[in-house]
C-alpha cells in the first residue's frame, strides 16, 4: 500500500519552490499538448470546488480540467454551505476530507484557507483569496513562456491596483521565476512592505528583483510583459467611485504601452473593464495575449492538481 505523505497545498505562490514551479509549468505545457496524460483522480474521485465570490473562468477551467484528469468536479454552493457561518471552517474541512480527494476554494480570508488546509487532510488549492491568486499566476507564467521562452531575466511591469491579490501573486510568483518585477500604483495601492520583503528574499536566490514605483511610465519603459487588473476587486464594489479617481492615471493605454519593449505582451486575468484599467485598443490589440492566458487556466490548474496529488500520495 502506498504510504501517504502529509497533503501538499497550493495556498500562496511561494508554496512552490523555484524548481517545483518549473516542474509544474513543464507539466502544464505537456498536458496542454496531451490533455489526458495525467489521471490523478481516476476512479473517479471527486474534487470539491467552493466559491464564496463570483466566478466564470475559475469554475469552468477547474471543472473541465478535473474531468480531463479522470475526476468528478463537485460544485459546492458557497452560500448553502455557509462555511464559517453555519459551521466552522475546521468542521467543514474535516467533513470534506472524508468525501473528496482535493478541495478548491475561492474565499475572502487567506487565514480561512489556511484553516481548511490544516484540518482537511487532503490537498487544498487557493482559487483566489483577498491576498493571492496563485493558480492565475501559473497560467500567466505558462502564457509568458509560450510567447517569450525562458522566464528568468524578463521584466514585468504591473500597473494599477498593485495592492490586490494579483499584485501580491505577481510579486511572489515572478520572483520565484527569477523575473524583474516593477509594480506601479498610486500611494496606498502597492503591496505591503512585508510582501516586498517576502518576494525580495526569493528574488535574491533566483536572480530576480522586485521594485515598487509611483510612476507608471518608469515601470513600463522597456518591459517585456505588461500586466494590469481591475481597479475594483470582488468585495470592494463600494469603493468603486473613489478608486476610479485615484487609478485613472494608471490606465493601460496605447500611449503607456508604447514605452514597453516593441515586442512586449499584455496580460490581464479578466474580467476586464475597457476604458478603465485597460483601453479597448490594448486588450483587443496585437500585443494582447489574454485569450491564451484564459485558456491556460485549465492547463495550469491540471498541472497544479496533478503535482499536489503526486506529492501527497507518494509511494516512497
Ligand atoms: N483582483 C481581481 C481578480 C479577479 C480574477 C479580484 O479579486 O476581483
Amino acid at each position: 500500500m502506498p504510504r501517504h505523505h502529509a497533503p501538499r497545498h497550493f495556498l500562496a505562490d511561494d508554496d512552490l519552490s523555484p524548481d517545483e514551479q518549473t516542474q509544474v509549468l513543464d507539466l502544464a505545457a505537456r498536458l496542454k499538448a496531451a490533455p489526458y496524460d495525467a489521471r490523478p483522480y481516476a476512479g473517479p474521485q471527486s474534487v470539491a470546488m467552493i466559491f464564496d465570490k463570483p466566478t466564470l473562468r475559475t469554475q469552468v477551467s477547474f471543472a473541465a480540467g478535473i474531468a480531463e484528469l479522470g475526476g468528478n468536479p463537485m460544485l459546492v454552493e458557497g452560500r448553502l454551505a455557509g462555511i464559517g457561518v453555519r459551521e466552522s471552517v475546521e468542521d467543514v474541512a474535516r467533513v470534506l476530507g472524508r468525501q473528496v480527494a482535493t478541495v478548491v476554494w475561492r474565499t475572502f480570508e487567506q487565514s480561512d484557507l489556511e484553516l481548511m488546509a490544516r484540518f482537511s487532510g487532503v490537498p487544498v488549492v487557493n482559487a483566489l483569496t483577498d491576498e493571492f491568486h496563485p493558480c492565475q499566476l501559473i497560467a500567466d507564467l505558462l502564457t509568458v513562456r509560450e510567447h517569450k521562452g525562458a522566464l528568468a531575466g524578463l521584466t514585468v511591469a504591473y500597473v494599477g491596483d498593485a495592492a490586490n491579490n494579483m499584485g501580491n501573486s505577481w510579486l511572489l510568483a515572478g520572483a520565484t521565476a527569477g523575473m524583474h518585477l516593477r509594480l506601479a500604483g498610486p500611494q496606498g495601492y502597492l503591496p505591503s512592505d512585508g510582501m516586498f520583503a517576502r518576494a525580495g528574499a526569493i528574488a535574491a536566490r533566483t536572480g530576480g528583483s522586485v521594485t515598487g514605483l509611483a510612476d507608471q511610465v518608469v515601470a513600463v519603459t522597456g518591459a517585456d510583459v505588461v500586466v494590469t487588473d481591475t481597479w475594483v476587486s470582488m468585495g470592494r464594489e463600494d469603493e468603486e467611485a473613489a478608486r476610479e479617481a485615484v487609478f485613472a492615471p494608471y490606465s493601460l493605454t496605447q500611449d503607456l504601452l508604447a514605452h514597453a519593449a516593441p515586442d512586449a505582451i499584455v496580460l490581464h486575468c479578466l474580467p476586464a473593464y475597457r476604458g478603465k484599467e485597460i483601453a479597448a485598443e490594448v486588450i483587443d490589440g496585437p500585443q494582447s495575449v489574454v485569450w491564451d492566458e484564459a485558456e491556460n487556466r485549465r492547463h495550469a490548474q491540471k498541472a497544479v492538481l496533478t503535482f499536489l496529488m503526486e506529492q501527497t500520495a507518494g509511494d516512497s
